[in-house]
């Protein structure tokens, strides 16, 4: 048996070859990192959960006419998926004010915007993914005219289904960060959602206490990182409640 091909190892993740030629591997390491990766930790367990959770809601949007690129999951680390040609942008998607555009625009944390808010960052590490406007996405061409109305009217769609979806779990989505790409089909190409959905890419907030359940524990030295991730992997029904009120998570395979 021949070692698989690495393709790509980025901060959170690392693609492999995949077994068909238009697939890859996508292996959740358990590395944190924030700030443009100036902070970083190992967290015992995170990618084990964002592997879980990602599945859990690329399947249902799925489900719901989204296309996106999951396959399956393969085990606890691991899931098969649709290689792509990324867009070279993170669409992040707002319901209420926090983090950089609380900052930027002196807007209190918390406060809900006027309405879902669609806002562009290039993707380039060494800029530290500036925020930029649709006018520079058409002038450089990063995506054409069409796969940006693609992209923003499925961010607006994922963004009410995830939405509606924590709301029934106790939980706020405050923002997210979407990555699409590329899926050649043929002759056509398709705009498809890529990368990871997971507290490492979402703000989710406790409905009622208003408890952070996501990566800013991480960012703002909060503590309680991994069992955030935990207990929203519990509330969507992802894991299961132990008779001893803990959360049963096979580790088993983890190490893989
Ligand atoms: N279906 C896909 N096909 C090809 N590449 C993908 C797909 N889904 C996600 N990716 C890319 O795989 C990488 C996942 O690794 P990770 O999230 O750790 O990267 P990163 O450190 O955040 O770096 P980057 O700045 O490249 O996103 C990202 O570069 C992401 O854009
Ligand atoms: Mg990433």
């Amino acid at each position: 048996m021949s070692r698989r091909r690495m393709i790509y190892e980025g901060k959170a993740k690392i693609l492999y070859e995949g077994p068909e030629p238009g697939t890859l591997i996508q292996y959740f390491k358990d590395d944190a990192t924030a700030f443009n990766a100036e902070k970083k930790a190992v967290l015992d367990g995170k990618g084990v959960l964002n592997n879980r959770i990602s599945e859990f809601i690329m399947t249902r949007l799925g489900a719901v006419g989204i296309p996106n690129h999951f396959i399956k999951r393969i085990n606890m680390r691991e899931q098969l998926i649709r290689k792509v040609e990324i867009i070279p942008l993170e669409v992040i998607v707002r319901n209420v004010a926090a983090g950089t555009m609380s900052k930027r625009l002196g807007i209190a944390e918390g406060e809900t915007l006027p309405r879902a808010i669609v806002e562009f960052c290039y993707k380039k590490d060494e800029l530290g993914d500036p925020l930029v406007s649709e006018e520079h996405i058409a002038a450089f061409g990063w995506a054409s005219p069409q796969e940006l109305d693609d992209i923003i009217s499925l961010a607006l769609r994922i963004n009410d289904f995830m939405s509606g979806l924590f709301a029934a779990v106790g939980i706020r989505l405050v923002d997210f960060k979407l990555e699409f790409g590329r899926h050649f089909e043929g002759d056509m190409v398709r705009t498809i959602l890529a990368d990871e959905i997971s507290p490492d890419s979402c703000r989710l907030w406790d409905l009622v206490t208003n408890e952070k359940l996501d990566k800013d524990r991480f960012r703002r030295d909060l503590g309680g990182v991994t069992e955030a991730y935990a207990e929203v992997a519990r509330r969507l029904g992802i894991i299961k409640e132990s008779a001893q009120g803990g959360e049963v998570v096979d580790f088993s395979s983890a190490g893989k």
